[in-house]
């Protein structure tokens, strides 16, 4: 009896000691690595105190408890100090953290890299805006059109000359990539009641390609359609975009010249706004004073019977600008090819 009453002696002070190694361990822990290692050296599986209550198998029933509490009470001493330690060593690291992070508010940010539209993109939008005021409508067709669209309807039959104005690009029988926005016209005549007051905006294909013409580029048609439309408001129409896109100064001017799908036709020019025509080296207008725009006119009846549309009674008027020129002229863009090559370097300048 006084034999085990001694073992169970020594497993008490074994406890005692694990125990009060274990609590020193805790209390020089310098950082939550060394804590979480102190942590499992005493408590863990095999750690000093789960290895001294191996022995506890050995004490005789009725003591049993007794020792286990002991054993207990350390366990919780621990786990407690283990908390206090954590929080205080948490508090520590944040402390120093605070000292030393500091936000230096002069350091320049990281740079917000915000796209832009394309000068092609932003000159369309502005002749969209500029009509929309006065009622214009966007109408949009197809980039692959039928060769009776682009062609034959407007009034270009096979033999027509007017075809070599236009070098196409075939895309199979009967089907073109559009050479002009033309074609939107026939569209809207033939969907749409009368009377009409569109424009069409988009993409355009001709086999040509060179500074000053690209197998890409866009145009923007216009038509009005309704009772009483004259040639004066065409050129009343053309005179307040002029207006609108180059400042109140800029005039326009009609020549007369021929497309199939007008009678009477006319090519627009707009006075040179840069030099206003006192300049004879002027670069935009090569001293003439004017830069032709566009071309229009007043609609071709053939065009209101190619789409079966009763016109009696009814005049329009039509115009087609190419787009790329219209941004050349507003930014004052030399050379044509720079739209196309995507280089940021120019494409910033246009933000
Ligand atoms: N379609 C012509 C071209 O691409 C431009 C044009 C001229 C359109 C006169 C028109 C117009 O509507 O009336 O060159």
């Amino acid at each position: 009896m006084s034999e085990q009453s001694g073992s169970i002696d020594v497993l008490r002070s074994q406890i005692e000691e694990a125990g009060k190694l274990g609590l020193a361990q805790v209390e020089a822990a310098a950082t939550s690595a060394d804590l979480e290692s102190a942590r499992i050296h005493i408590l863990g599986k095999k750690g000093t105190l789960s290895e001294v209550l191996k022995g506890l198998a050995q004490v005789p029933g009725p003591a049993r408890p007794q020792v286990g509490a002991v054993a207990n009470e350390w366990k919780s001493k621990i786990e407690a100090a283990i908390a206090v330690k954590k929080e205080a060593l948490e508090q520590a690291a944040m402390d120093a953290a605070i000292a030393h992070e500091r936000i230096d508010v002069s350091v320049p940010s990281r740079r917000n890299h915000l796209g832009g539209l394309h000068p092609i993109t932003q000159a369309t939008r502005l002749v969209i805006s500029i009509l929309s005021r006065i009622g214009f409508e966007v109408a949009t067709g197809p980039e692959a059109e039928t060769d009776f669209l682009n062609f034959e309807a407007v009034n270009i039959p096979k033999d027509h000359p007017a075809r070599d104005m236009q070098d196409t690009f075939f895309l199979g029988p009967g089907v073109v990539l559009r050479t002009h926005t033309t074609p939107v016209q026939m569209r809207t005549l033939m969907e749409r009641p009368l009377p009409l007051r569109i424009l069409s905006p988009g993409a355009v294909y001709r086999c040509d390609s060179d500074a000053t013409h690209s197998p890409m580029f866009h145009q923007i048609e216009g038509l009005w359609v309704d009772r009483g439309i004259r040639m004066s408001d065409l050129k009343g129409v053309l005179d307040f975009l002029a207006k609108e896109l180059f400042g109140s100064k800029a005039k326009i001017r009609l020549r007369p010249s021929y497309f199939p799908f007008v009678e009477p036709g006319a090519e627009v020019d707009v006075s040179c706004t840069i030099c206003e025509g006192k300049n004879a080296r002027c670069t935009m207008c090569k001293g003439t004073g004017w830069l032709e725009i566009l071309g229009a006119g007043m609609v071709h009846p053939e065009l209101y019977r190619a789409a079966r549309v009763n016109a009696e009674g009814v005049t329009g008027f039509a115009f087609g600008m190419g787009v790329e020129r219209i941004a050349m002229l507003l930014h004052g863009i030399p050379d044509l090819r720079l739209m196309f090559q995507g280089d940021l370097r120019f494409l910033r300048q246009f933000p």
